[in-house]
Order: structure tokens, then C-alpha cells, then sequence
């Protein structure tokens, strides 16, 4: 049968995490997307770099965006970043030239997903993000598919694996926040801007795509409550652990009576709660349906196999033909509706 033809845009981390599984797996993937899985043409900094995976089968683009316009792509996964510049030019031209598009960008969907959602809508293909928000955990695939029979109450979590680390290592080994920041960096787990991380900006972009699409709504970061952990101290941790609770940067969002509530703010969380006996760079999410009761999703929330895992689902996806639109109305026009009228969108 034919196969479907991806078009790889930036080959870090996860570019080319999902490379290796595309070269490993290449029988369970045509197996379960029905058809082989291949790809044709890739795009990053440098063609020559050593990436401890051969990409010299592969078309080459100096350009990302001419990847968006090859004839023989049918998917782009788009995994350089960043919620401007290329990475936006490269998913426009992708979903205007009639491809499917993947992406583990964050940052761009938290900002401009509402009019990429639709424009994908406009064109008939699919925008699929599962990578974006908690790495592995495929918290997405939960609510629009598993999960698709209940109304959403709440959903919650730990979705920065960065600060998890720091709050937990402050806690476990009693250190001061600068230098466990300090050890981070060493670690290579902070973001090339680590405000992205420790500001609670990440982990804030992550839950407001999560509940655009838990509650039907438009995403709207601009509305989430922010606080990062950069003013936690080693005492507050102490006294929260004396009283039973964990220091968490914590995510909460759900729809109230005034809306729809966001908030990323560090919490005091019960040592009692799976929340908060999450330890290291992990990430947790927590859903609560009216059905359903509360699910708990632990995993990694970073990282090469885990993230590629993502984007890889969401190519099998892509190759099975799903194509839902996954991002309702305004929150604002959700208020006082019925329920209803809110799963209606
Ligand atoms: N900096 C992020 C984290 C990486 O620490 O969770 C994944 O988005």
C-alpha cells in the first residue's frame, strides 16, 4: 500500500527520537498505521552534525519551510520551536499546501493554536500535539478519546519535569534554590531561556492547551495565573513538609461559574496525594470526569524516547485518518451554557 511520507523539521532530542523509532519499528508501525511509515526529507542546522542516528537516506532542506512544500510529504512534524518565526511559517505553509501536520511546539500553539486549529479545520487536515504537552503521557489521546463520554470537572498537574526536579531536590537534600537551579543547568534540563521553566511559562502553555481541550474552549494562555518557583525557599519547603505537604508548581484548570478557571502556580499538596509524592523530572496529570471519576497519568515528561513516543502517535493517527477539530468556542461564551451546550462545541 502506499506509504505514508513524513518530513522531519529539526533534529534534536526528539527529531531524532522519532527517527530511530521510524528505523527500529518499522514493521509495528506499518502494522498499526496500515500502510509503511516512512521518511523522505528532513531539515536542521546542520546536514554533517554527528546525531547518533544516519539520516543520509533522507531528502535534505536547508529550509524547513520547503519541507511544507515538497510534493512527496504528506506529513510535517515540526520539532525546532519557538511560538514565532520559522517554526510558525513552516506549520502555516504545511496545512496551506494540504499536509497533516505534528508538533511538539508548545509555545507556538499556546499562542497562536486558536488560528492554526482552524485554519487546519479550513484545509481539511490534522494539527496533532500530543508531544506538547506532558512528553510522554498521552493525556491528549485520554480526553478526546478515552475520556470522550464524560464532562470534564477538573483537570490538574505537575508539567514541568524541570521544576519538579529543583522543588524535589530542594526538599530531598535540603539545598537552597540557586544551587539546585545551578545543578539543573549543569544537567542540561533547563530551557535555552530557563525563565521558560522556573517562570512557570512551560508548564503554563502546557495547561492551556490541556484545557482548551478538556473544556471545548479557545486556548487561552493569556488568561492562565502564573507563578513560578524562583521565590520558594528551603524553609517554606521544610514547614510544609513538618505540616504533611509537598511544594508543587501545580496546574489547576476548571470551568466555574465565572468561567474557566487556569491557574500554575507552586500549591501546598498532600504528601498523601500522588501529586505530591511526585519525585524528580516526572510529570503527573490528573482528570477528574463526571463518569469517569479521578484518572492519574504519571510519566516522563521530557526527553528523546518519550517524546518521540508522542509524535509518533499522533503519525499512526494521521495514517488511521482521524481528523478531529479539537478546539471549541471563546471560554467566555461558556459561562452560564448548560452542559450541554458546553460539550456541544
Ligand atoms: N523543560 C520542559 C520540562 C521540557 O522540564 O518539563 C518539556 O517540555
Amino acid at each position: 500500500s502506499t506509504p505514508l511520507r513524513l518530513g522531519i523539521a529539526g533534529l534534536g532530542t526528539v527529531g531524532i527520537g522519532v527517527v530511530k523509532i521510524v528505523q527500529t519499528h518499522a514493521a509495528l508501525l506499518a502494522r498499526r498505521a496500515g500502510r509503511p511509515v516512512e521518511i523522505v526529507a528532513v531539515s536542521a542546522n546542520s546536514r554533517s552534525k554527528n546525531r547518533g542516528a544516519d539520516i543520509s537516506a533522507y531528502g535534505w532542506e536547508d529550509d524547513p519551510v520547503q519541507l511544507a512544500r515538497r510534493e512527496d510529504v504528506d506529513v510535517v512534524v515540526e520539532l525546532i520551536g519557538g511560538e514565532n518565526g520559522v517554526a510558525k511559517a513552516l506549520v502555516e505553509t504545511a496545512l496551506k499546501s494540504g499536509k497533516d501536520v505534528v508538533t511538539a511546539n508548545k509555545a507556538l500553539l499556546a499562542k497562536h493554536g486558536t488560528a492554526l486549529a482552524r485554519l487546519a479545520e479550513e484545509k481539511g487536515r490534522s494539527l496533532r500535539f500530543e508531544a506538547a504537552v506532558a512528553g510522554g503521557i498521552p493525556v491528549i489521546k485520554a480526553l478526546t478519546e478515552g475520556l470522550a463520554g464524560n464532562q470534564i470537572k477538573r483537570v490538574m498537574g505537575v508539567m514541568n519535569g524541570t521544576c519538579n526536579y529543583i522543588l524535589t531536590r530542594m526538599e530531598s537534600a535540603g539545598l537552597p534554590y540557586d544551587a539546585v537551579f545551578e545543578e539543573a543547568r549543569k544537567l542540561g534540563y533547563l530551557e535555552a531561556d530557563p525563565n521558560l521553566d522556573v517562570g512557570g511559562i512551560d508548564a503554563g502553555h502546557k495547561l492551556s492547551l490541556l484545557s482548551a481541550i478538556a473544556f471545548g474552549t479557545e486556548v487561552d494562555f493569556d488568561n492562565v495565573v502564573l507563578q513560578g518557583i524562583g521565590s520558594v525557599s528551603t524553609a517554606d519547603i521544610r514547614l510544609a513538609r513538618d505540616m504533611g505537604y509537598s511544594i508543587k508548581l501545580l496546574g489547576v484548570a476548571q470551568m466555574t461559574g465565572r468561567g474557566l478557571e487556569q491557574r500554575m502556580t507552586p500549591c501546598l499538596v498532600p504528601e498523601t496525594h500522588p501529586l505530591g509524592q511526585l519525585q524528580g523530572g516526572t510529570n503527573m496529570v490528573v482528570i477528574e470526569g463526571d463518569m469517569v471519576g479521578q484518572i492519574v497519568l504519571r510519566g516522563a515528561g521530557a526527553g528523546e524516547g518519550p517524546t518521540a513516543s508522542a509524535v509518533m502517535g499522533d503519525v499512526i493517527d494521521i495514517a488511521r485518518g482521524f481528523r478531529l477539530p479539537v478546539f471549541g468556542q471563546p471560554a467566555a461564551d461558556l459561562v452560564a451554557a448548560p452542559p450541554a451546550a458546553v460539550s456541544a462545541g
